[in-house]
Protein backbone atom coordinates (compact mmCIF):
# COMPACT_ATOMS: atom_id res chain seq x y z
CA UNK A 1 0.00 0.00 0.00
CA UNK A 2 1.66 3.18 -0.85
CA UNK A 3 0.39 6.54 0.88
CA UNK A 4 -2.36 9.21 -0.44
CA UNK A 5 0.31 11.79 -1.64
CA UNK A 6 -1.64 15.02 -0.35
CA UNK A 7 1.42 16.35 0.82
CA UNK A 8 4.30 18.24 -0.56
CA UNK A 9 7.47 17.00 1.62
CA UNK A 10 10.80 18.78 2.17
CA UNK A 11 13.44 16.32 1.77
CA UNK A 12 14.46 15.74 5.31
CA UNK A 13 13.72 12.65 7.61
CA UNK A 14 13.53 13.53 11.04
CA UNK A 15 14.28 11.18 13.77
CA UNK A 16 15.19 12.81 16.87
CA UNK A 17 14.01 16.16 18.36
CA UNK A 18 14.67 18.02 21.54
CA UNK A 19 13.80 21.92 22.57
CA UNK A 20 13.57 24.09 19.61
CA UNK A 21 15.90 21.79 17.67
CA UNK A 22 15.56 18.39 15.64
CA UNK A 23 17.67 16.21 13.99
CA UNK A 24 17.24 14.15 10.56
CA UNK A 25 18.46 10.88 9.80
CA UNK A 26 22.22 11.55 8.66
CA UNK A 27 22.89 13.58 12.19
CA UNK A 28 21.99 17.06 10.75
CA UNK A 29 20.73 18.76 13.19
CA UNK A 30 18.21 21.76 12.68
CA UNK A 31 16.70 24.79 14.66
CA UNK A 32 12.80 24.57 14.23
CA UNK A 33 11.10 28.03 14.22
CA UNK A 34 8.00 26.05 13.02
CA UNK A 35 7.31 23.43 15.62
CA UNK A 36 5.47 21.19 13.15
CA UNK A 37 2.83 24.31 12.09
CA UNK A 38 2.62 26.09 15.73
CA UNK A 39 2.35 22.34 17.42
CA UNK A 40 5.32 22.52 19.50
CA UNK A 41 4.81 25.10 22.05
CA UNK A 42 6.90 24.05 25.55
CA UNK A 43 9.46 22.29 22.89
CA UNK A 44 10.10 18.93 21.89
CA UNK A 45 10.10 15.68 24.30
CA UNK A 46 9.98 18.18 27.01
CA UNK A 47 10.71 16.58 29.99
CA UNK A 48 7.88 17.07 31.98
CA UNK A 49 5.68 16.38 29.48
CA UNK A 50 7.07 13.07 28.55
CA UNK A 51 7.14 12.03 32.08
CA UNK A 52 2.96 13.04 32.66
CA UNK A 53 2.48 11.14 29.77
CA UNK A 54 4.40 8.04 30.37
CA UNK A 55 2.93 7.76 34.31
CA UNK A 56 -0.70 8.33 32.81
CA UNK A 57 -0.04 5.62 30.32
CA UNK A 58 1.25 3.00 33.11
CA UNK A 59 -2.34 4.20 34.99
CA UNK A 60 -5.17 4.37 32.44
CA UNK A 61 -4.63 5.83 28.88
CA UNK A 62 -8.41 5.68 27.43
CA UNK A 63 -11.80 5.20 28.63
CA UNK A 64 -14.76 6.84 26.82
CA UNK A 65 -16.55 9.37 27.78
CA UNK A 66 -19.35 7.39 29.78
CA UNK A 67 -17.45 6.97 33.17
CA UNK A 68 -15.77 10.53 34.90
CA UNK A 69 -12.58 11.84 34.00
CA UNK A 70 -11.36 13.99 36.84
CA UNK A 71 -7.96 14.99 34.66
CA UNK A 72 -10.75 16.52 32.37
CA UNK A 73 -12.03 18.70 35.41
CA UNK A 74 -8.64 19.47 36.66
CA UNK A 75 -7.85 20.43 33.35
CA UNK A 76 -11.00 22.58 32.62
CA UNK A 77 -9.96 24.10 36.18
CA UNK A 78 -6.21 24.95 34.86
CA UNK A 79 -7.08 26.02 31.64
CA UNK A 80 -10.22 28.49 33.05
CA UNK A 81 -7.21 30.21 35.47
CA UNK A 82 -4.68 30.50 33.21
CA UNK A 83 -6.74 32.10 30.18
CA UNK A 84 -8.58 34.33 32.83
CA UNK A 85 -11.99 32.35 31.68
CA UNK A 86 -12.85 30.67 34.90
CA UNK A 87 -16.13 30.95 34.54
CA UNK A 88 -16.24 28.37 31.03
CA UNK A 89 -17.04 25.70 30.15
CA UNK A 90 -14.84 23.03 28.56
CA UNK A 91 -15.90 20.83 25.76
CA UNK A 92 -12.97 18.37 24.35
CA UNK A 93 -12.17 17.31 21.16
CA UNK A 94 -9.72 15.66 18.64
CA UNK A 95 -8.37 18.60 16.65
CA UNK A 96 -8.62 21.86 15.00
CA UNK A 97 -11.50 21.44 12.72
CA UNK A 98 -13.65 19.58 15.01
CA UNK A 99 -13.05 22.40 17.91
CA UNK A 100 -14.36 24.49 15.07
CA UNK A 101 -17.23 22.29 13.46
CA UNK A 102 -18.30 21.82 16.93
CA UNK A 103 -18.43 25.68 17.76
CA UNK A 104 -20.29 26.34 14.59
CA UNK A 105 -22.97 23.66 15.79
CA UNK A 106 -23.06 25.00 19.09
CA UNK A 107 -23.78 28.76 18.22
CA UNK A 108 -26.58 27.42 15.85
CA UNK A 109 -27.90 25.16 18.95
CA UNK A 110 -27.68 28.24 20.80
CA UNK A 111 -29.69 30.70 18.60
CA UNK A 112 -32.12 28.29 15.90
CA UNK A 113 -30.62 30.67 13.29
CA UNK A 114 -28.15 28.96 10.03
CA UNK A 115 -26.02 31.78 9.04
CA UNK A 116 -21.81 32.23 9.90
CA UNK A 117 -20.40 35.31 9.20
CA UNK A 118 -16.15 34.68 7.83
CA UNK A 119 -13.26 36.34 6.76
CA UNK A 120 -11.27 36.64 3.41
CA UNK A 121 -8.22 34.54 3.35
CA UNK A 122 -9.65 32.89 6.58
CA UNK A 123 -8.73 29.54 7.56
CA UNK A 124 -10.82 26.99 10.07
CA UNK A 125 -10.08 23.39 8.81
CA UNK A 126 -10.67 21.33 6.78
CA UNK A 127 -14.33 19.06 7.62
CA UNK A 128 -17.69 19.94 7.04
CA UNK A 129 -18.99 23.31 7.64
CA UNK A 130 -15.16 24.60 9.25
CA UNK A 131 -13.94 24.20 5.52
CA UNK A 132 -17.43 25.26 4.04
CA UNK A 133 -16.07 28.90 6.29
CA UNK A 134 -12.45 28.58 4.98
CA UNK A 135 -12.03 30.93 2.30
CA UNK A 136 -10.19 28.80 -0.13
CA UNK A 137 -12.34 27.07 -2.51
CA UNK A 138 -9.65 24.82 -3.61
CA UNK A 139 -10.02 22.78 -0.42
CA UNK A 140 -13.97 22.80 -0.82
CA UNK A 141 -15.30 19.75 -2.45
CA UNK A 142 -19.00 20.18 -3.69
CA UNK A 143 -20.54 18.43 -0.71
CA UNK A 144 -19.64 20.76 1.39
CA UNK A 145 -20.84 24.10 -0.56
CA UNK A 146 -23.20 25.38 1.42
CA UNK A 147 -25.18 29.48 1.29
CA UNK A 148 -24.74 29.60 5.08
CA UNK A 149 -21.44 30.96 5.18
CA UNK A 150 -20.75 34.87 4.14
CA UNK A 151 -17.24 35.72 4.05
CA UNK A 152 -16.25 39.76 4.37
CA UNK A 153 -12.84 41.51 4.19
CA UNK A 154 -10.81 41.64 7.51
CA UNK A 155 -11.58 44.37 9.40
CA UNK A 156 -14.20 46.15 7.33
CA UNK A 157 -16.37 47.77 10.05
CA UNK A 158 -19.51 48.85 7.45
CA UNK A 159 -19.39 45.81 5.60
CA UNK A 160 -19.73 43.63 8.94
CA UNK A 161 -22.58 46.25 10.28
CA UNK A 162 -24.27 45.55 6.63
CA UNK A 163 -24.11 42.07 7.08
CA UNK A 164 -25.54 41.80 10.35
CA UNK A 165 -28.46 44.17 9.26
CA UNK A 166 -29.26 42.18 6.18
CA UNK A 167 -29.05 38.88 7.28
CA UNK A 168 -30.15 36.78 10.90
CA UNK A 169 -26.71 35.97 11.89
CA UNK A 170 -25.91 32.49 14.23
CA UNK A 171 -22.21 33.11 14.69
CA UNK A 172 -19.36 35.23 13.86
CA UNK A 173 -16.03 32.97 13.24
CA UNK A 174 -12.23 34.79 13.27
CA UNK A 175 -8.99 34.09 13.82
CA UNK A 176 -7.14 37.06 16.29
CA UNK A 177 -4.38 36.35 13.66
CA UNK A 178 -4.96 34.53 10.29
CA UNK A 179 -2.36 31.62 10.24
CA UNK A 180 -2.37 30.05 6.88
CA UNK A 181 -3.95 33.79 5.22
CA UNK A 182 -0.22 35.13 5.69
CA UNK A 183 -0.54 36.76 9.29
CA UNK A 184 -2.60 39.23 8.83
CA UNK A 185 -4.07 40.63 12.37
CA UNK A 186 -7.70 41.26 13.64
CA UNK A 187 -8.10 44.94 14.63
CA UNK A 188 -9.07 45.43 18.15
CA UNK A 189 -11.55 48.00 17.41
CA UNK A 190 -12.63 45.31 14.79
CA UNK A 191 -12.99 42.78 17.58
CA UNK A 192 -15.19 45.00 19.82
CA UNK A 193 -17.14 45.91 17.12
CA UNK A 194 -17.71 42.59 16.57
CA UNK A 195 -18.35 41.52 20.32
CA UNK A 196 -20.85 44.90 20.12
CA UNK A 197 -23.12 43.20 16.98
CA UNK A 198 -23.14 40.05 18.62
CA UNK A 199 -24.70 41.04 21.72
CA UNK A 200 -27.13 43.40 20.16
CA UNK A 201 -27.94 40.51 17.42
CA UNK A 202 -27.77 37.59 19.94
CA UNK A 203 -25.38 36.11 17.35
CA UNK A 204 -22.11 33.99 19.20
CA UNK A 205 -18.77 35.45 18.73
CA UNK A 206 -16.06 32.55 17.93
CA UNK A 207 -12.68 33.04 18.53
CA UNK A 208 -10.56 30.96 16.28
CA UNK A 209 -7.57 30.33 18.26
CA UNK A 210 -6.55 26.78 17.09
CA UNK A 211 -2.75 28.72 15.56
CA UNK A 212 -2.88 32.04 17.43
CA UNK A 213 -4.44 31.24 20.76
CA UNK A 214 -2.61 29.17 23.74
CA UNK A 215 0.01 31.95 25.02
CA UNK A 216 1.67 31.96 21.49
CA UNK A 217 1.04 36.36 21.14
CA UNK A 218 1.71 36.72 24.77
CA UNK A 219 -2.10 36.37 25.63
CA UNK A 220 -3.60 33.33 26.31
CA UNK A 221 -5.97 34.29 23.41
CA UNK A 222 -4.63 36.55 20.62
CA UNK A 223 -8.49 38.00 20.53
CA UNK A 224 -7.55 38.80 24.30
CA UNK A 225 -5.13 41.79 23.08
CA UNK A 226 -8.93 43.52 21.51
CA UNK A 227 -10.44 43.24 25.59
CA UNK A 228 -13.54 42.18 24.81
CA UNK A 229 -14.32 38.57 25.62
CA UNK A 230 -15.54 35.96 22.87
CA UNK A 231 -18.18 33.36 23.46
CA UNK A 232 -16.47 30.60 22.43
CA UNK A 233 -12.89 30.02 21.90
CA UNK A 234 -11.57 27.39 19.79
CA UNK A 235 -7.73 25.81 20.51
CA UNK A 236 -6.13 22.92 19.43
CA UNK A 237 -2.25 22.74 17.79
CA UNK A 238 -0.09 23.94 20.80
CA UNK A 239 -2.64 22.44 23.61
CA UNK A 240 -0.77 19.11 23.53
CA UNK A 241 3.02 20.07 22.04
CA UNK A 242 2.07 17.59 19.57
CA UNK A 243 -0.28 14.97 21.60
CA UNK A 244 -3.34 15.43 19.62
CA UNK A 245 -6.26 17.44 21.87
CA UNK A 246 -8.35 19.88 20.64
CA UNK A 247 -11.68 22.01 22.80
CA UNK A 248 -13.46 24.64 22.96
CA UNK A 249 -13.91 27.10 26.05
CA UNK A 250 -17.59 28.03 26.30
CA UNK A 251 -19.22 30.90 27.44
CA UNK A 252 -21.37 30.59 31.07
CA UNK A 253 -24.55 32.13 28.89
CA UNK A 254 -24.42 28.45 26.59
CA UNK A 255 -25.71 25.79 28.31
CA UNK A 256 -25.37 22.15 28.37
CA UNK A 257 -27.43 19.14 27.36
CA UNK A 258 -26.54 15.90 27.07
CA UNK A 259 -26.00 14.59 23.89
CA UNK A 260 -25.42 17.98 22.37
CA UNK A 261 -21.98 17.15 21.52
CA UNK A 262 -19.87 13.88 21.78
CA UNK A 263 -17.18 12.38 20.91
CA UNK A 264 -15.32 8.92 21.22
CA UNK A 265 -11.78 9.87 21.84
CA UNK A 266 -11.91 13.40 23.10
CA UNK A 267 -10.56 14.55 26.36
CA UNK A 268 -9.22 11.36 26.96
CA UNK A 269 -6.56 10.32 29.99
CA UNK A 270 -3.34 10.68 27.66
CA UNK A 271 -4.68 13.63 25.77
CA UNK A 272 -6.04 15.41 29.33
CA UNK A 273 -1.93 14.71 31.46
CA UNK A 274 -0.69 16.35 28.03
CA UNK A 275 -2.51 19.42 27.81
CA UNK A 276 -1.72 19.78 31.73
CA UNK A 277 1.56 19.08 30.94
CA UNK A 278 1.92 21.85 28.59
CA UNK A 279 -0.05 23.92 31.02
CA UNK A 280 1.98 23.73 33.77
CA UNK A 281 5.36 24.30 31.67
CA UNK A 282 3.98 27.17 30.34
CA UNK A 283 3.14 28.91 34.29
CA UNK A 284 6.09 27.46 35.88
CA UNK A 285 8.20 29.18 33.52
CA UNK A 286 6.06 32.05 32.43
CA UNK A 287 6.14 31.30 28.67
CA UNK A 288 3.77 33.58 27.57
CA UNK A 289 5.91 36.39 29.03
CA UNK A 290 9.07 34.73 26.97
CA UNK A 291 6.94 34.89 24.10
CA UNK A 292 5.80 38.62 24.12
CA UNK A 293 9.84 39.41 25.17
CA UNK A 294 11.48 37.19 22.52
CA UNK A 295 8.44 37.89 19.71
CA UNK A 296 8.96 41.78 20.43
CA UNK A 297 12.80 40.94 19.72
CA UNK A 298 12.40 39.31 16.61
CA UNK A 299 10.40 41.89 15.12
CA UNK A 300 12.18 44.54 16.33
CA UNK A 301 15.70 43.17 14.61
CA UNK A 302 13.76 42.12 11.85
CA UNK A 303 12.40 45.45 11.12
CA UNK A 304 16.02 46.70 10.62
CA UNK A 305 17.02 43.87 7.93
CA UNK A 306 16.84 45.50 4.08
CA UNK A 307 14.33 44.38 1.39
CA UNK A 308 11.67 43.30 3.70
CA UNK A 309 8.21 43.83 2.90
CA UNK A 310 6.76 43.92 6.22
CA UNK A 311 6.75 42.14 9.04
CA UNK A 312 3.47 41.20 11.28
CA UNK A 313 2.23 39.42 13.94
CA UNK A 314 2.44 39.60 17.73
CA UNK A 315 4.65 37.81 20.21
CA UNK A 316 5.60 34.12 18.50
CA UNK A 317 3.18 34.66 15.52
CA UNK A 318 5.55 36.78 13.04
CA UNK A 319 4.89 36.86 9.31
CA UNK A 320 7.74 38.19 7.23
CA UNK A 321 6.58 39.56 4.05
CA UNK A 322 9.57 39.40 0.91
CA UNK A 323 9.42 40.32 -2.14
CA UNK A 324 9.38 38.22 -5.26
CA UNK A 325 13.11 38.03 -5.85
CA UNK A 326 13.14 36.88 -2.39
CA UNK A 327 11.19 34.02 -3.07
CA UNK A 328 13.99 31.50 -2.65
CA UNK A 329 14.67 32.44 1.27
CA UNK A 330 12.51 29.45 3.03
CA UNK A 331 14.26 26.64 1.21
CA UNK A 332 18.05 28.04 1.78
CA UNK A 333 17.02 28.95 5.80
CA UNK A 334 16.38 25.07 5.67
CA UNK A 335 18.94 23.95 3.33
CA UNK A 336 21.92 26.01 3.84
CA UNK A 337 21.07 27.42 7.42
CA UNK A 338 19.11 24.43 8.47
CA UNK A 339 16.60 26.27 9.86
CA UNK A 340 12.15 25.42 9.62
CA UNK A 341 10.43 27.76 9.04
CA UNK A 342 6.71 27.52 8.00
CA UNK A 343 5.00 30.15 4.36
CA UNK A 344 2.51 31.53 3.59
CA UNK A 345 1.56 32.29 -0.24
CA UNK A 346 2.52 34.57 -1.63
CA UNK A 347 5.99 34.88 0.03
CA UNK A 348 5.35 35.16 3.41
CA UNK A 349 8.00 33.83 6.19
CA UNK A 350 5.92 32.48 8.98
CA UNK A 351 7.77 31.90 12.89
CA UNK A 352 5.66 29.75 14.69
CA UNK A 353 8.40 28.99 17.23
CA UNK A 354 7.98 26.98 20.36
CA UNK A 355 6.95 29.41 23.28
CA UNK A 356 10.31 29.21 25.06
CA UNK A 357 12.75 29.65 22.37
CA UNK A 358 15.38 31.71 24.00
CA UNK A 359 16.99 34.90 22.77
CA UNK A 360 19.96 33.47 21.42
CA UNK A 361 17.89 31.13 19.33
CA UNK A 362 16.23 33.62 17.62
CA UNK A 363 19.70 35.49 16.62
CA UNK A 364 20.95 32.39 15.55
CA UNK A 365 17.85 32.79 12.81
CA UNK A 366 18.57 37.01 12.50
CA UNK A 367 21.86 36.11 11.25
CA UNK A 368 20.66 33.46 8.89
CA UNK A 369 18.28 35.91 7.19
CA UNK A 370 20.42 38.65 7.06
CA UNK A 371 22.48 37.01 5.26
CA UNK A 372 20.66 35.75 2.58
CA UNK A 373 19.30 38.97 2.12
CA UNK A 374 22.15 41.14 2.34
C1 LIG B 1 -6.75 28.89 12.51
C2 LIG B 1 -6.92 27.42 12.26
N1 LIG B 1 -8.10 26.85 12.51
C3 LIG B 1 -8.29 25.53 12.31
C4 LIG B 1 -7.28 24.72 11.84
C5 LIG B 1 -7.52 23.26 11.62
O1 LIG B 1 -6.86 22.50 12.58
P1 LIG B 1 -6.62 20.94 12.36
O2 LIG B 1 -5.64 20.79 11.26
O3 LIG B 1 -6.12 20.46 13.70
O4 LIG B 1 -7.94 20.35 12.03
C6 LIG B 1 -6.03 25.28 11.56
C7 LIG B 1 -4.93 24.46 11.03
O5 LIG B 1 -3.96 24.93 10.49
C8 LIG B 1 -5.84 26.67 11.77
O6 LIG B 1 -4.67 27.26 11.52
Amino acid sequence: MNLFDVYPLNDVTIVKAEGSYVWDNKGEKYLDLYGGHAVISIGHTNAHWVKRIEEQMHKISFYSNSIKIPLQQELAYKLGRLSGKENYQLFLCNSGAEANENALKLASFYNGRKKVIAFKKGFHGRTSLAVAATDNPAIIAPVNETNNIIFLPLNDEAALANAFSENEISSVIIEGIQGVGGINIANDSFLKTIRKLCDEHNAIYIADSVQCGYGRTGKFYAHDHAGADADIYTMAKGMGNGFPVAGISISPKIHAKHFMLGTTFGGNHLACAAALAVLEEMETHQLMDNAQQVGNYLMTELKKLPHIIEVRGRGLMIGIQLPDEFARVKKQLLFTHKIFTGEAKPNVIRLLPALNITKKEADIFLAAIKNELE
